[in-house]
């Protein structure tokens, strides 16, 4: 049994015994009926043993209004019923057809400028929508309907990517939606014109039916109004989730249904965080970016999704076997990185490894992406290499359904300081969220340190260290927890732009970081962004970047672990670190990069008791992960290069690697081995 996925005896899942889940987004629509009977042979012959259907399938099963077309589903669910082959099925609702948006134009999207999106390419839906919600759920009944006691059926698909190309839609649908989600938020117009600091700019509304989207505006839309609507529009899409979702929970209420999520460079709009138990398995797509951090990225993501499922096996619904076809140059993966991308998904808690997607398209604007059996056919290294990885997730179906163990630093990821941060108007265009985040972490990567990434919903306490780069956005709670936390032995490392603002994106006053600057025991009166290129010196010999702050320590407790040495704020405090019994809280004021960060992490780290794991000489070749099953620890270890490692000192039972004679373990260039160790 795959363990997210359901399972009936004797149906397409009724295997009991556990394994992972391997397969695709599979479109036979787009192809002639004899096509089918072949993907199911070469399904079999990959190990593929879960597919998702229907994704964009709704102009095909309803081609009319009143007219339904079931038929060829029927025989493809069959088909792949027979050849063991479960079904993600999808609810079809992200791409509305022809007919729908013709009759009902009122369902598109609009842009800030007041642009309508128009059909043509697909997900052209206003989230808001009621004409829109009302024909997808009649979609959604009718496919579940047909399917509820169908044996293939092992999980439902809500959308596709819910937001990918729609999460922002300024239309009077939205406008109306917004105007119920501020007074649901808000209560009163007088508690909306505080929290929006209406008195700036002449913004006092006195009138509900006043408030409008953040569309296009002669100057900066006011940041709250910005900040609500970015919260505004993951809830709606977030509410579409739920109406589909109930749906299939009231005609199957056994089938665990999932949507696909994008913790992926390049999203940001939907809280995922906030999604997460909306669902009964978490699944992601994730689309390597390729670049100097890229596989640190992928890691991160994965790390990051794990997260956001709480810790427990998630589903990865979507990656590429090789090039995308939506990039300015779509490079094609180096022999190896199929696999080795893949299993790193699954170090970080994947109990799936599907693809989108199964036969690339030979028409479409997706005919140049990368799929399981490529146009070549199956005669190609592609499709060897997708069975080459078949063979290995089967031998490591003792890993399906364990956890990750948890790491004793935690990274926090919160979307609202995301959103806030990154908002308009603010000291620098240049700060970038993601990527302060992602250099702590491939940062910690090069000193083979593991850590999770964490939503500001976990239970911080479970981290010996947490990072929280750039927590921009910290309301009272918030800042007391954090407080607790390193008061009660906790070591808290916060980086520039952090604790300024409350739930409003209203300033804590009396000196930056209002929220934390107790706790960390010193006072910014100003903030000193840097130019695009410029750099300061600190006396550890790290170069800052972006930002600098003016900072005054305020308490004795307060060590300078570095000065400036050179720019505007020359001689002051650039990183400082001050004991609260037990624990401590640090700040970096300054963009470090990997290498500064690499160079300063072991001195924030090591009063924190926190050391790798690794044996010293595969540290930052090798990247370890650690799932935990009932009676078995599963040591992940991921070769972060283009050469041969080595692996000595690590005991276990080789699940997957190649072990020479005398029992040593080498990776290869980009393999991954995975050690299974007893636990008693
Ligand atoms: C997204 C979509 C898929 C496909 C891929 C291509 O993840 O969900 O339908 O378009 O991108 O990379
Ligand atoms: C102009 C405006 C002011 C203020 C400043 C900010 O001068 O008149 O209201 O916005 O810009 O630089």
């Amino acid at each position: 049994m795959i363990s997210t996925l359901h399972s009936r005896p004797g149906g397409a899942d009724g295997d009991p015994a556990p394994r992972l889940a391997y397969g695709a987004d599979y479109n036979p629509e787009q192809w002639p009926r004899d096509v089918w009977e072949e993907d199911v042979r070469l399904m079999r012959e990959a190990g593929v043993n879960v597919v998702s259907v229907g994704i964009f399938s709704w102009a095909r099963i309803q081609p009319a209004a009143d007219q339904w077309d079931f038929g060829w589903l029927d025989e493809v669910m069959d088909l792949l019923h027979e050849g063991g082959i479960g079904v993600d099925l999808a609810t079809a609702t992200a791409s509305p057809p022809p007919w729908l948006t013709t009759a009902h134009p009122e369902i598109l999207p609009v842009t800030a400028s007041g642009e309508t999106l128009w059909p043509g390419a697909r997900q052209h839906w206003r989230p808001t929508s009621p004409v829109f919600r009302e024909h997808a759920l009649r979609l959604v009944r009718a496919i579940a309907s047909r399917y509820k006691d169908h044996p293939a059926l092992v999980a439902w698909h809500v959308s596709n990517e819910l937001g990918c190309h729609n999460v922002y839609d300024y239309s009077d649908d939205a406008a109306r939606a917004f105007r119920g989600w501020l007074r649901a938020r808000y209560g009163t117009l007088e508690a909306l014109n505080h929290a929006w600091g209406t008195a700036f700019w002449s913004q006092r509304y006195s009138d509900w039916e006043q408030i409008l989207p953040p569309r296009l505006a002669a100057s900066h839309p006011n940041p709250t109004q910005q900040l609500d609507f970015k919260r505004f529009s993951s809830d709606a899409l977030k509410d579409h989730l739920r109406a589909e979702r109930d749906i299939l929970r009231e005609i199957t209420p056994d089938v665990p249904v999932t949507t696909n999520f994008m913790v992926t460079p390049g999203t940001k709009g939907m809280n995922y965080a906030d999604w997460a138990e909306e669902i009964d398995f978490v699944s992601n797509d994730h689309y390597v970016h390729p670049g100097p951090q890229d596989r640190d990225e992928l890691s991160f993501s994965a790390n990051l999704t794990s997260g956001i499922a709480g810790g427990r096996p998630w589903f990865l619904m979507e990656h590429s076997t090789s090039a995308v076809n939506w990039q300015p140059v779509n490079v094609a993966k180096r022999p190896g990185e199929l696999a080795r991308d893949s299993l790193l998904h699954v170090a970080h808690g994947a109990d799936a490894v599907c693809f989108f997607q199964w036969r690339q398209s030979a028409a479409g604007a997706e005919k140049y992406h990368s799929a399981m059996v490529p146009h070549a056919g199956a005669d190609s290294d592609l499709f060897r290499a997708v069975t080459g990885l078949g063979a290995t997730l089967k031998t490591l179906a003792p890993v399906a359904g364990s956890e990750r163990e948890p790491a004793k630093v935690g990274i926090v990821h919160d979307w609202e300081s995301w959103w806030a941060s990154e908002q308009d108007s603010h000291p620098t265009s240049l700060l970038d969220y993601r990527q302060e985040a992602l250099d702590w972490y491939s940062a910690l990567l090069r000193l083979g340190i593991r850590a999770d990434l964490v939503t500001t919903r976990a239970d911080l306490s479970r981290h010996q260290v947490l990072i929280a780069p750039v927590l921009h956005m910290v309301p009272a709670d918030l800042a007391k927890d954090l407080t607790r936390y390193a008061e009660q032995g906790g070591h808290l490392i916060t980086t520039y732009f952090s604790a300024v603002v409350d739930e409003n994106d209203h300033v804590w006053l009396g000196g930056y970081p209002g929220a934390l600057r107790d706790l960390l025991g010193l006072r910014i009166e100003e903030f000193g962004p840097l130019l695009a290129g410029d750099t300061v010196e600190l006396d550890d010999a790290t170069t800052g970047s972006v930002w600098t702050d003016r900072i005054t320590v305020t308490d004795p407790q307060t060590q300078v672990l570095a000065h400036y040495r050179t720019g505007a704020q020359a001689g002051r405090p650039a990183v400082t670190r001050r004991e609260t019994g037990g624990g401590s809280a640090a700040y970096v004021s300054t963009r470090l990069g990997v290498e500064g960060l690499t160079a300063l992490l072991p001195r924030l780290l090591g009063p924190a008791g926190v050391e790798s794991e690794l044996p010293a000489d595969i540290r930052g070749a090798v990247e370890l992960t650690v799932r935990r099953g009932p009676d078995s620890r599963f040591l992940f270890l991921v070769n972060r290069t283009d050469s041969a490692v080595p692996v000595t000192g690590l005991a276990g039972e080789v699940l997957v690697g190649a072990t020479a004679a005398d029992g040593t373990l080498t990776l290869g260039p980009r393999d991954v081995a995975v050690l299974r160790q007893p636990t008693g």
